[in-house]
C-alpha cells in the first residue's frame, strides 16, 4: 500500500511513526498517523468529529482495547512486551481522563494517538484487525447495557413505591374515572397496582433489550471480518457479553438494539406521564398531597403549591418519543455496511436512558411520599352516582336481563340526578319494569350496592379492587419483583465479573 506524504505535514515527521525504519509506512502504527494527518477534517474538522459527545465511551473503549490486546497476545498476533506497554499506556490515559485525550476525529482515534504518544508506532498494533466500527459498535452496547440496568433499577423503585402504596392504601375508597367522569368506585390500591403492572412489563422490556443488546460485535472488523486468527468468544467473554453477533457485517451495520432500547424507554416515559398526569388531576381535586420535596410554589402568587415533577415527568414522555423518532428516521433507509449517519444515532438512545430515568426516579420518589386524603377520596368516591353499575349488576345478579337493569338505573339517574335511593329506582322500575323491585331484590341489597364501600367489596373477581381481590395482586406483584431484582442482581454480577477477570487479565502484563 502507498503511503502519499503529507500534504499540511503539520510539524510530524512522516516517517516517525514508521516501526520498522524503512520510511514506507508499511508498519500498522504509521500508516494510520500519516494518513489521518492528510484527512484531519480541514474546515469540516469540528464537524466530522464525535470526541466531546464519546465521553460517554471514553471508559467503554479502554475496556474494548484492553480486551483486544490481551486477545491479541494471547493469539500470538501481538507480543507479550508490546501488549505490556499498551496496557500501561492505556491505564495512564485512563488516569489522565477523557479531557486529557489528544484532538482526533472519534474517541477511538484519540485513544489510539495517545497510546502511539506513549509506546512508539508499535502503540498503533493495538488497531489490528480491528476496524472502529466493530470497535464503536461494541463500546456502544458496552454503555448502553450498563445504562439499561440503571433504568431497570429505577422500574423497581417506582413499583415498589406503588406496591407499598397499594399495601396501605387497600382500603382507600375513590373514584375510578372513564371519560375523565366519575365511573366507579374503587381503591387507590387497585390504581396504584395499575400502574405497577404495566411498569412491571417495561421492566421485561427492557431486560429484553438488555439480552439482545449484550453481544459482542468485535472482531468483525469494518464489516467483512479479519484474516488475523482472532479469538471473538475470548473478547465477549471479557467484556461480559453474552456472546457474539454471528455476521460481521449485521455487528457493525445493526442498530436495532438502540431502537428496541429507546422504544422501551419511550414506551415507559408514556406509561409515567399517565400516572403523573393522574397525580397533577388528584392533586389538583386535593385527593392527594404531593410532598413539597416534589412541588414547587410560585414566583407570584404566594398560595401556590404545584406539582410540577410531576408536569416535568409527564413531559419527559415527549422527549423519549422525539429520541426515538429521531433514531429511526436517523437509521431508515442506511445503506449497508457502515455509514458515518451511524455517529448520531447513539445521542438519541443516551438523551433517552437519561431523561427517562431521571424521570422514572422521581416519579418513584412522588409516589413514595405523597399522602393520600382518605376523607376527601371517600366523599368523592360516591359522586356522580358513580355506584350504578353496582346496582344494575344487583338487579342482573337477581335475575333482571342486564341491558333492563341499565334501562331501569339509567331512569333512575335521569330522574334523580346524583340523589339515587332506593325510593327513586322503586319508582324507575315501576315505570320500566311495570312491577316492583321488591320482587327482584330487597331494600337492603340495593342500599348496599348504593354504598361505594359495599361497592369495592362485592368486585372481588381477580384482578378487582375489593380488598381480598388486591391483596392478591400483591402478592404477585411482589413476587414479580422479587424475580426482578434477581434478574437484574444476575446481569450486574456478570458485568462485574467480567470487569475483575479483564483487570485480573490486565494486571499479568503490567
Ligand atoms: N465515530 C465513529 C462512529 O461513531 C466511529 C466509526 C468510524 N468509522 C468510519 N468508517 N468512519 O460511528
Amino acid at each position: 500500500m502507498t503511503e502519499e506524504p503529507t500534504a499540511n505535514g503539520g510539524g510530524n515527521d512522516p516517517a516517525a511513526g514508521d516501526s520498522n525504519g524503512d520510511g514506507d509506512g508499511s508498519d500498522d502504527g504509521s500508516e494510520g498517523v500519516v494518513r489521518r494527518e492528510r484527512f484531519s477534517g480541514g474546515p469540516a474538522r469540528g464537524f466530522l468529529s464525535s470526541l466531546a459527545a464519546d465521553e460517554r465511551i471514553f471508559a467503554a473503549d479502554l475496556a474494548v482495547d484492553r480486551a483486544h490486546v490481551v486477545m491479541l497476545e494471547e493469539q500470538g498476533i501481538v507480543d507479550e512486551a508490546t501488549a505490556g506497554e499498551i496496557l500501561a499506556a492505556l491505564a495512564d490515559i485512563e488516569d489522565a481522563g477523557h479531557q486529557a485525550l489528544p484532538d482526533g476525529e472519534d474517541v477511538h482515534e484519540a485513544i489510539e494517538t495517545a497510546v502511539i504518544d506513549r509506546v512508539g508506532p508499535d502503540g498503533g498494533r493495538m488497531h489490528t484487525a480491528r476496524s472502529r466500527n466493530d470497535e464503536v459498535a461494541t463500546c456502544i452496547r458496552y454503555r448502553l447495557r450498563e445504562d439499561l440496568l440503571s433504568a431497570v433499577e429505577a422500574t423497581l423503585e417506582a413499583r415498589g413505591a406503588l406496591i407499598e402504596t397499594a399495601e396501605s392504601e387497600r382500603e382507600t375508597v375513590m373514584p375510578g374515572f372513564t371519560h375523565l367522569q366519575p365511573a366507579q368506585p374503587t381503591t387507590v390500591a387497585h390504581w396504584a397496582l395499575s400502574y405497577e403492572r404495566e411498569l412491571a412489563r417495561e421492566t421485561d422490556r427492557l431486560l429484553d433489550a438488555y439480552d439482545r443488546t449484550n453481544h459482542s460485535p468485535l472482531g468483525a472488523a469494518a464489516f467483512a471480518g479479519t484474516p488475523f486468527d482472532v479469538d471473538r468468544e475470548r473478547t465477549a467473554d471479557l467484556l461480559g457479553f453474552d456472546g457474539t453477533m454471528d455476521n460481521a457485517m449485521d455487528a457493525v451495520s445493526a442498530r436495532d438494539f438502540l431502537v428496541e432500547s429507546t422504544a422501551a424507554l419511550a414506551s415507559l416515559a408514556t406509561t409515567l406521564s399517565g400516572l403523573a398526569e393522574d397525580v397533577v388531576i388528584y392533586a389538583n381535586k386535593g385527593y392527594v398531597e404531593v410532598d413539597d420535596a416534589y412541588a414547587s410554589t410560585s414566583s407570584i402568587m404566594p398560595q401556590k403549591k404545584n406539582p410540577d415533577t410531576l408536569e416535568l415527568v409527564r413531559a419527559r414522555a415527549g422527549d423519549a418519543a422525539a429520541g426515538l423518532n429521531g433514531l429511526l428516521t436517523t437509521l431508515k433507509g442506511l445503506p449497508r455496511a457502515y455509514n458515518r449517519d451511524l455517529q448520531r444515532a447513539g445521542g438519541h438512545a443516551w438523551r433517552a436512558i437519561d431523561g427517562v430515568s431521571e424521570a422514572t426516579e422521581v416519579a418513584a420518589g412522588a409516589i413514595a411520599t405523597a399522602e393520600w386524603n382518605d376523607a376527601v377520596l371517600a366523599d368523592a368516591a360516591g359522586e356522580g352516582f358513580s355506584t350504578a353499575t353496582g346496582v344494575a349488576d344487583a338487579l342482573a345478579m337477581a335475575g333482571v336481563p342486564f341491558r333492563t337493569a341499565h334501562e331501569v338505573v339509567a331512569s333512575a339517574a335521569e330522574a334523580a340526578g346524583d340523589d339515587v335511593d332506593f325510593e327513586t329506582l322503586e319508582a324507575a322500575a315501576r315505570d320500566t319494569l311495570g312491577e316492583s323491585l321488591s320482587a327482584y331484590v330487597d331494600r337492603e341489597t340495593i342500599e348496599s350496592a348504593l354504598d361505594p364501600v359495599e361497592s369495592v367489596a362485592s368486585r372481588d373477581s381477580a384482578g378487582g379492587p375489593a380488598p381480598e381481590a388486591v391483596a392478591e395482586q400483591i402478592v404477585t406483584a411482589r413476587d414479580d419483583h422479587a424475580a426482578d431484582t434477581d434478574a437484574l442482581d444476575e446481569r450486574r454480577t456478570a458485568i462485574d465479573d467480567a470487569v475483575a477477570e479483564l483487570q485480573a487479565e490486565v494486571q499479568t502484563y503490567v
